[in-house]
């Protein structure tokens, strides 16, 4: 188990190049298997789940060469498999993006059932739901989901819950089926856009991709091209959030602005200065940052996967502010933690209600999944004293090279 350790209390200042987006990386990897060919992907994030998907491609066939830090060739020629069991992909919720990537190209994938951080069930039924609705039968033994299809014919599918998952694997199987594939209700994040530009790349047909209603006209074979992944929104809305809880003064450089909206709306709304200039930022804090009433929901509304880092921001802001969770069930476990710190906060359901308090203290606490990690970054670096986070390896999931580019913005942090 690997641990950090910071010393809080210091102001961040400087710049921050932000890296590629860890959640469309992990859905272009396995999109690849499609083409059948060599792909070339540039600025990918230096993170875990890249290389075990990496690994589990190789598994199955496919050649891949690292060229520099931030880009792979990926031949999946060869590849006559999707299957991904119990030891290549047991903690890694990504992974079933290759059931939708093995339909589309061989009409079969096994893979072992998702696991990934604890923030909820999590369950899969609307990737099902599509996959059956294009003609697929799917089972489920002995933790293994096995997709089949004599073959996949395009048809119209509702998804009854936005979900950023089952669009893409939908988006991934429909290529290539016979005739033309709606999915209404789609999610519309940023990444889901960038993966229909990667299969559009390859000589699929993908329309509306950004909007609820994605069409998908089915061709016969996808060939490889070259493509760059988005920029992290949520890596680099956690650096706007850490540059404000030290009151710092930090440029985010690498980012899509309108991807940020959210995030620097509602930190301009707690009186934190936001300048934009092109393809990067300025956070700035000149006078005391007042509390908020967050609620998550879908692109392109507050992220989710950002209110972990933004509660322990509340931590610290004047007066009351509230953190409402609509898209997972529990992913308040990083409270506990911070109220160890002597943050005051009460969780009822869904909603977290959050009393600002003078400071935090450091104390030894432990990360219980990804962005919990990085909220407890955020309070570490604004507690007075020495803050230990075990479990880091959460962290490193979606934050490539982060104690690096925190130490160069005047972080004290360690790896013990
Ligand atoms: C992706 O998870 C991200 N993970 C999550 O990021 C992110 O929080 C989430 O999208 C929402 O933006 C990856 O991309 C690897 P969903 P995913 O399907 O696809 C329910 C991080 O920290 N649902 O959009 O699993 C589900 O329970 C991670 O980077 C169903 O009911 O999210 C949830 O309540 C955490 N049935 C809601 O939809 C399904 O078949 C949204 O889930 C699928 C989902």
């Amino acid at each position: 188990m690997k641990k950090v350790q910071i010393e809080g209390g210091r102001r961040l200042e400087g710049k921050v190049e932000i890296g590629g987006f860890k959640n469309s990386a992990v859905a272009l990897i396995p999109a690849t298997i499609l083409a059948g060919d060599k792909c070339l992907i540039d600025n990918l994030p230096d993170i875990s789940d890249v290389d075990k998907l990496s690994q589990i491609l190789i598994n199955n066939g496919a050649r891949i060469k690292r060229i520099g830090l931030k880009k792979l060739e990926i031949d999946t020629t060869d590849i006559e498999k999707c299957y991904a069991d119990y030891d290549m992909a047991k903690d890694m919720r990504a992974s079933y993006y290759l059931l939708g990537a093995g339909l589309g190209r061989f009409k079969k994938a096994k893979v072992i059932f998702p696991g990934g951080c604890h923030i909820g069930t999590r369950p899969i039924d609307q990737h099902i739901k599509g996959f059956e609705a294009l003609g697929a039968k799917v089972s489920i033994e002995h933790g293994i989901i096995s997709v089949e299809a004599e073959k996949l014919v395009g048809t119209d599918i509702y998804l009854d819950v936005v979900t950023v998952g089952a669009t893409i694997n939908i988006m991934l199987a429909a290529t290539m089926a016979e005739g033309t594939t709606t999915i209404e209700n789609a999610a519309k994040e940023p990444h889901i856009v960038d993966v229909a530009n990667f299969l559009n790349c390859m000589g699929a047909d993908v329309k509306g991709a950004g909007t609820d209603t994605i069409k998908i006209n089915g061709v016969d074979k996808l060939r490889g091209c070259e493509h760059s992944v988005i920029p992290d929104q949520i890596e680099a809305g956690t650096y706007m959030i850490a540059a404000a809880a030290t009151k710092g003064a930090v440029t985010i450089t690498n980012i899509i602005p309108k991807h940020l909206e959210a995030i620097t709306a509602k930190l301009k709304e707690m009186g934190v200065k936001i300048t934009e200039n092109g393809d990067s930022l300025r956070v700035e804090v000149k006078k005391p940052i007042k509390n908020i009433n967050i609620k998550t929901l879908v692109y392109p509304g507050f992220p989710t996967d950002l209110q972990q880092p933004m509660t322990s921001l509340l931590s610290i802001a004047a007066g009351t502010g509230t953190v409402t969770e609509t898209i997972f069930e529990s992913r308040f476990k990083h409270v506990g933690e911070l109220k160890r710190m002597g943050a005051s906060i009460k969780v009822e359901g869904r909603i977290a209600v959050i009393q600002g308090v003078e400071k935090l203290s450091g104390s030894k606490v432990e990360a219980t999944d990804l962005r919990a990690g990085a909220a407890l970054l955020v309070a570490g670096l604004i507690a007075e004293g020495t803050t230990e986070i075990e479990n880091a390896e959460y962290i490193e999931r979606g934050y490539s090279c982060y104690i690096e580019k925190l130490i160069k913005i005047g972080a004290k942090i360690t790896e013990v």
